[in-house]
């Protein structure tokens, strides 16, 4: 087999076999999905941010387009995690509904950190914006670790 080749299905085979055995969420309003739709969404903006600064090429107008689209997006996922939704397909960890005031820091960190990251982005600096981009990054982390199922 052609070693490219060979690559990419051994790259493409987990994926597949992770979608064969994903849970549908049936119940009504599916809000485990839609929350974790919510979660792709802001992955979505925010990655190619992260890839840019990695590859060292910084442009300061989509980070402004990124920014201002996490921001847009920064509020969708809470409203799914209400009472009585914790069943597969969620990645959620109990503590969400156990600890629901350090859950709620965690939230208002994320906020924080990404409005304060959005006002960095509009001064167009580009140390600047890798910091706080490493600090929102940081919520994200932070959060995953103690609500998240790795
Ligand atoms: C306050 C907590 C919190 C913050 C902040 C947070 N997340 Fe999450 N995230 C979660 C939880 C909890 C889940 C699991 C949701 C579920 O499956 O029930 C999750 C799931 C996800 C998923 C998986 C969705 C899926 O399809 O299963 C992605 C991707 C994700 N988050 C990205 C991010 C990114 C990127 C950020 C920051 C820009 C972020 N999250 C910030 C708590 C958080």
């Amino acid at each position: 087999m052609f070693p490219l080749l060979r690559r990419t299905l051994l790259v493409c085979l987990p994926c597949l076999l992770l979608a064969c055995g994903e849970v549908e969420d049936t119940r009504p309003g599916q809000p485990v999905k839609q929350r974790q739709q919510a979660f792709k969404a802001m992955l979505r903006a925010f990655e190619p941010m992260g890839t840019m600064l990695r590859e060292q090429r910084y442009q300061a107008d989509a980070f402004a387009r990124g920014a201002r689209q996490l921001q847009a997006l920064r509020d969708a996922p809470w409203p799914h995690f209400g009472p009585d939704t914790q069943y597969p397909p969620s990645k959620s960890r109990n503590t969400v509904w156990e600890k629901p005031q350090e859950f709620a820091q965690a939230k208002a960190d994320f906020v924080a950190a990404v409005d304060s990251f959005a006002a960095t982005v509009a001064g167009g600096q580009r140390e600047a914006s890798e910091k706080a981009y490493q600090q929102v990054y940081a919520t994200c982390q932070g959060c995953h670790k103690q609500f998240r199922e790795r």
